[in-house]
């Protein structure tokens, strides 16, 4: 990977007011337009203080100017969206779902089943496992079909893993009522509510190894098994809040150790996702310049992460401005890319400044469309056999198999040619999710009736599919 003149660039840029567009770069250059040419998502959350219009307009010219995937801090948890028994409140989700419509966003959600932000009532039933199954089912069922097609991928489970042991977190209402089979039948209600979206195991402290006494090593051992087991996991969030390594005495987490996450996943075929980032010092310290320069190439160093591996897609940063930021509560200060007049730090400088000049491997040069992303994922992730061929012309020759059988497909322009399959059933979506071509039983080759960009295509035959990023030149 060949970086042109970092330190250049960051020396040249000159941060303007407002959106954070740097002097070294052209004007329309943004994290979200550089993220786009490199295939990934960037995003970070709405803050809960931007539903009740709380917040200055200049935050959402910052958020929709730099971000293509949007997350909500508290709106569709738990107690915010059903917090009396069977009786639901969609306002807020509806209203970051419309925003990010408008807005051309990928929406995730967060997070269904989790020990906190728990309603009151549950706990009325934490001794009565039928009932608590039917409230969590009930749940899922509701929430994950009223944004079904909207919300592109869902935190299902959420740190249901212990702090510090490598075992599961034993004061969840969920874990103690049901036991840990919670998790496997969270993923299959959500799965049938939404055959569509993404599902990941979300939790915190990943990077901190995979050993079987780290909590990563742990996660690994659940995900082999319900992979092998069938339950529909597509991912794996990593939260990665994480301190600065000089504040921090007991810093054993590492971007290389999370990065040896992904390329575990990327065995079983799983994604992992960067999904609450903040990089914060301790509170009450003086944070120098050179200290923030330092925290800009860590955030440089997880984004690496993205953007290498092919199996990582999605870098979302858990606030917008240390001035709106849950770290306070952590004890911890100044841990995101905008500072208290929502300038850029050195932070976004260097994440830009990143983007800007990455390149990918040699031997997938000639197109960014070779990262494994499952936007539309398969539901039979049992075969996981991964051959790309990627020509030095426009042609791209991709064979990926899921299911007993094995779909190849060629792009030629605006032509996919298909082997493999006996009658296709032939989906395009673009990169926020949204279908915008489909064609039903293809024998041989489809003329793709879309524009130049990048998509996402889905090709399926009984069991088997295929699901692949392409670029239309
Ligand atoms: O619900 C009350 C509301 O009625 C009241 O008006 C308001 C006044 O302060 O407080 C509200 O509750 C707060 C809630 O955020 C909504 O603003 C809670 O006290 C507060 O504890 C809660 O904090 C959230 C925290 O999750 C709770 O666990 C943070 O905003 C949110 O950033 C944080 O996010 C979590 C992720 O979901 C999971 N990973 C860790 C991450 C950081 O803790």
């Amino acid at each position: 990977m060949k970086i042109k003149h970092p330190i250049l660039g960051i020396a040249l840029s000159v941060a303007l007011f407002g959106v954070g567009v740097t002097s070294s770069f052209a004007a329309d250059e943004t994290l979200r337009s550089l993220a786009e040419k490199n295939g990934i998502y960037i995003g970070a959350i709405l803050n809960s203080q931007w539903f009740g219009g709380g917040l200055p307009s200049q935050y959402e010219q910052v958020h929709k100017t730099q971000f293509n995937i949007v997350v909500a801090e508290n709106e569709m948890k738990f107690d915010a969206t059903e917090p009396q028994e069977g009786r639901f409140n969609y306002n807020n989700g509806d209203k970051m779902v419309k925003y990010a419509q408008q807005n051309g966003m990928r929406v995730r959600g967060h997070a269904l089943a989790w020990h906190s932000q728990v309603p009151n009532w549950v706990n009325n039933y934490k001794n009565d496992k039928q009932k608590l199954l039917k409230v969590l089912k009930n749940h899922i069922d509701n929430v994950v079909g009223h944004w079904k097609g909207k919300v592109a991928e869902w935190d299902v489970v959420n740190e249901a893993i212990s702090n510090n042991e490598p075992q599961w977190r034993g004061y969840s209402v969920w874990y103690q009522g049901i036991g840990p089979e919670f998790i496997d039948s969270a993923f299959v209600w959500a799965h049938a509510a939404d055959p569509d979206a993404e599902l990941c195991y979300n939790d915190y402290n990943l990077e901190q190894g995979v050993n079987p006494k780290a909590k990563a090593g742990f996660l690994l051992e659940q995900v082999k098994r319900w992979v092998a087991n069938g339950i529909p996991i597509h991912c794996v969030g990593s939260q990665t809040h994480v301190e600065d390594t000089t504040t921090d005495k007991h810093f054993i987490g590492s971007p290389d150790s999370l990065r040896s996450l992904a390329k575990e996943l990327a065995k079983l075929n799983v994604k992992l996702k960067i999904t609450e980032l903040d990089i914060g010092f301790k509170s009450g310290i003086n944070v120098s310049k050179s200290d923030l320069e330092r925290q800009g190439q860590t955030f440089r160093q997880y984004l690496d992460i993205i953007l290498e591996e092919p199996n990582a897609d999605t870098y979302l940063i858990w606030g917008v401005s240390d001035k709106w930021s849950w770290l306070g509560g952590l004890n911890r200060q100044k841990g995101l890319i905008y500072d208290d007049n929502l300038k850029p730090k050195p932070a976004f400088d260097s994440l830009l400044v990143r983007l800007q000049n990455f390149e990918p491997p040699q031997d997938t040069a000639a197109t960014d469309t070779t990262k494994q992303d499952t936007t539309v994922t398969d539901t039979t992730k049992k075969d996981t056999t991964v051959k790309d061929t990627v020509g030095l012309d426009s042609t791209i020759s991709i064979a990926r198999s899921a299911g007993p059988g094995s779909i190849t497909t060629q792009l030629s322009g605006h032509t996919l040619l298909i082997t493999g399959a006996k009658s296709a059933i032939v989906d395009v979506f673009d990169m926020q999710g949204r279908p915008v071509f489909s064609a039903k039983n293809v024998k041989g080759s489809v003329d793709l009736k879309i524009p130049e960009g990048l998509y996402v295509v889905r090709v399926r035959d009984g069991s088997t599919n295929l699901t692949r990023r392409i670029a239309i030149k």
